[in-house]
């Protein structure tokens, strides 16, 4: 892939990279994996939420009063798509607590690489606030397409998608069927490989954030 596609962030920050590659060494236990995860989760938040709109308030200050900013609208709505999302969505509550959370159950069907749905639940008024949708790997871009048509079925409008890998043929994929949701991602790998595994890549992200197989 030459250069960064339209749409898309490769969060290059150097401490990024950083924990990113150790996230990806085999070696790394599932307790430096997940404590990594959730550090990097901040950092690409910080990224997705640049734009976010501000208003003017008056305060005062122990010192005089002033005009100064805050975040303008409703509260932020952070979707996970479970499992591996809650690794991310921790880190993302670190940096902003008042945010509410959807739930979107969602898990890839080994043959058909397709997304199965086990679970949905999210804050009713999707239509007013901004959705941060959140899964670490875009692989096929199967399951994170299919989780935010359900958002948007259910109302939701300026929406954005975060992960921390993400592979060129999820990428157009994603692309092709929600133009308007930008993609978050601290690095864009090589390829899928036969079983749709991202390579280099870091494995199963939900194993290793939990210690399964
Ligand atoms: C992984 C990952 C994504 C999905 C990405 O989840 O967390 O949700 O695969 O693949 P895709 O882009 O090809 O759809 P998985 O289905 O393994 O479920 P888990 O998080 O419960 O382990
Ligand atoms: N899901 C993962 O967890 N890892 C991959 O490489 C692809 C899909």
């Amino acid at each position: 892939m030459l250069g960064t596609p339209e749409g898309v962030k490769v969060v290059d920050h150097p401490l990024v990279q950083h924990k990113l590659t150790v996230m990806r060494d085999v070696e790394t236990s599932t307790r430096g994996f997940r404590q990594l995860l959730r550090e990097i989760a901040g950092l690409l938040t910080y990224e997705a939420t640049r734009d976010l709109e501000l208003t003017d308030v008056h305060i005062r200050t122990p010192v005089a009063e002033m005009n100064a900013k805050k975040l303008a609208g409703k509260k932020l709505v952070f979707a996970s798509i479970l499992r591996a999302g809650n690794g991310l969505l921790e880190g993302m509550l670190d940096l902003v607590p008042s945010a509410r959370v959807a739930h979107i159950g969602l898990y890839r069907d080994p043959e058909t690489l397709q997304p199965v749905e086990y679970y949905f639940k999210a804050p009713d008024d999707l239509s007013e606030r901004v959705v941060i949708v959140v899964d670490p790997m875009l692989a096929t871009a199967n399951s994170a397409v299919a989780a935010i048509t359900k958002m948007k079925e259910r109302g939701a409008k300026d929406i954005r998608f975060v992960c921390l890998l993400a592979a060129p043929e999820g990428i157009k994929h994603f692309r092709e069927m929600h133009p308007d949701v930008q993609v978050v991602t601290a690095a864009i790998d090589d390829h899928l490989n036969d079983h749709g595994y991202i390579v280099p890549g870091l494995g199963d992200a939900g194993d290793r954030m939990y210690g399964t197989k």
